[in-house]
């Protein structure tokens, strides 16, 4: 798909990944919705998009709920007349104190925010999607979502997993409705995220704080061209595009399926 012209919305538009992924698809001549429940975060980048010379608008959205996704896909509608693109990007990564010690309170978001909030943007996204006759949803997932998870936090990479799984299980919309939905998986990426969590491991865990010192940090702008490829490559559906530290991005090799399954490309 030929982003120019097309309208966009990006979920965790407010700050790292959303916030570069939300500025290159305006650079690429996107209308672009930024949802967020960030709402300081979630202005900014609206007005560096506008400061560029692109239309932009905040919406404010907790991806949690139903009721907010649907008034962030009908803003698309209210305000650039429909949605062809969609990078359901919001995501959290939980409190410090690590699985099972931690408060249920503490994980249960992650499951909300990182798994619900990416099928419900996905499931409200799809039916706006299907009366412009097609459109490209991303995910963002994670690199902790495939092979060996994330010891240190296993309900985030649950929640992961279920989102890599979840776009594998909509490949066949690429036939149905001509909505291709891919997932990126990340590495470690230098975001606010990234930094909020070496600040609170630091206390928790040496041998992890070790591991961050050696890595290659990913720049967001990194994922955002992944999220872009993805758009522009007509032919993806259904796949996870993994981003290691320090080595190249490749496709998650593709599982056997029996082929009334797969539905993939
Ligand atoms: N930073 C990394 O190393 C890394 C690695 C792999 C995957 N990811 C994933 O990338 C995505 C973006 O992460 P980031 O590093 O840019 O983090 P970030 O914290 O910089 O940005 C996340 C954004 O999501 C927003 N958000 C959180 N909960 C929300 C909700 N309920 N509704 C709407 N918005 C909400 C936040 O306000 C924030 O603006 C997340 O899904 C994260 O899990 C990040």
């Amino acid at each position: 798909m030929d982003i120019q012209d097309k309208v966009a919305i990006v979920t965790g538009g407010g700050s790292g990944i959303g916030r570069a992924t939300a500025l290159r698809l305006a650079s690429e001549g996107a209308s672009v919705i930024v949802a967020d429940v960030n709402e300081d975060g979630g202005k900014e980048t609206v007005s560096e998009i506008e400061a560029s010379g692109r239309p932009a608008a905040f919406v404010r959205t907790d991806v949690t709920s139903p009721e907010d996704v649907q008034t962030m896909i009908a803003a698309a509608g209210e305000t650039y007349g429909g949605l062809d693109i969609l990078h359901n990007n919001a995501g959290i990564l939980g409190g410090p104190a690590p699985f099972p010690d931690a408060d249920p309170a503490s994980w249960i978001p992650v499951l909300d925010v990182n798994l619900r909030g990416v099928i419900l943007g996905t499931q409200f996204g799809i039916q706006a999607m299907r009366k412009r006759g097609g459109g490209v949803i991303v995910n963002t997932a994670s690199m902790a979502g495939i092979g060996f998870g994330y010891p240190a936090n296993p309900v985030y990479a649950a929640s992961k997993g279920g989102v890599v799984l979840f776009t594998a299980s909509c490949a066949a919309l690429m036939g149905s409705d001509n909505i291709r939905v891919n997932c990126v998986c990340p590495g470690v990426v230098n975001t606010p995220m990234f930094s909020r969590t070496r600040e609170a491991t630091g206390a928790l865990n040496e041998a992890t704080t070790a591991f961050f010192e050696t890595l290659d940090l990913i720049a967001p702008e990194k994922i955002a061209d992944i999220v872009v490829q993805f758009i522009h490559d007509d032919s993806l559906a259904g796949r996870a595009m993994m981003v290691p530290n320090g080595r190249e991005h490749q496709l998650v090799p593709l599982a056997e399926a029996p082929a009334s399954w797969s539905g993939r490309s």
